[in-house]
């Protein structure tokens, strides 16, 4: 059985999906490591239901983002995962991380990029005024949200209210995560 690592910073609707899939055969693999840079977020709390182990850690317990990312490399070659997948880590990875794992981390977005990218994508998409919307799944590179695109998928949405946006983006987001973990992992 192949493992994963998912990382998250904060409510893990992505990381649940995800665990769910794992945990019925919808993805090929199993989670066997959940890293979360805040704790107390709830995403820890769904790892524990899951009984998936975790790695929960704060920034300013360490020197630097090399020495965290030390650590989670360590406990990502200890698990043997082979795929990383970001999912709500509001963090650029850093040339520790990449160093060791390029190629084999991907991330979720909320919007067609390369338009959108940062952390206010759906807000500044409603803004501008758009009218298809969509969620892009990409490996990371050492840029926002950059990194060559994976899959994409859009949805209309004619409105103006951004909560809207995330409520109809998260069904895809799910479907599109699952689905595009299973055919990399195969
Ligand atoms: C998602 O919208 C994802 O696209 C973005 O962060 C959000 C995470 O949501 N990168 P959740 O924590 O998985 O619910």
């Amino acid at each position: 059985m192949k493992s994963i690592a998912v990382f998250a910073s904060g409510t893990g609707t992505n990381f649940e999906a995800i665990a769910c899939a794992c945990e019925d055969g919808r993805i090929p693999a199993r989670v066997a490591l959940m890293v979360c840079d805040r704790p107390g977020a709830q995403v820890v709390e769904r790892a524990a239901r899951h009984g998936i182990p975790s790695f929960v850690f704060s920034p300013r317990d360490y020197a630097g983002k090399e020495e965290f990312e030390r650590e989670i490399v360590r406990r990502l070659d200890e698990a043997g995962v082979e795929l990383v997948c970001l999912a709500g880590y509001m963090r650029i990875v850093g040339s520790v991380l990449l160093g060791a794992y390029r190629g084999r981390i991907i991330n979720i977005h909320p919007s067609l990029l390369p338009a959108f990218k940062g952390a206010h994508a759906v807000e500044d998409a409603v803004a501008y005024g758009v009218k298809v919307f969509g969620i892009t799944i990409h490996y990371v590179d050492e840029t926002l949200d950059g990194g060559r695109i994976i899959a994409q998928r859009a949805f209309p949405y004619e409105g103006s209210d951004p909560a809207e946006v995330h409520r109809l983006g998260q069904v895809i987001e799910h479907q599109l995560y699952i689905e595009t973990i299973a055919k990399l992992i195969q």
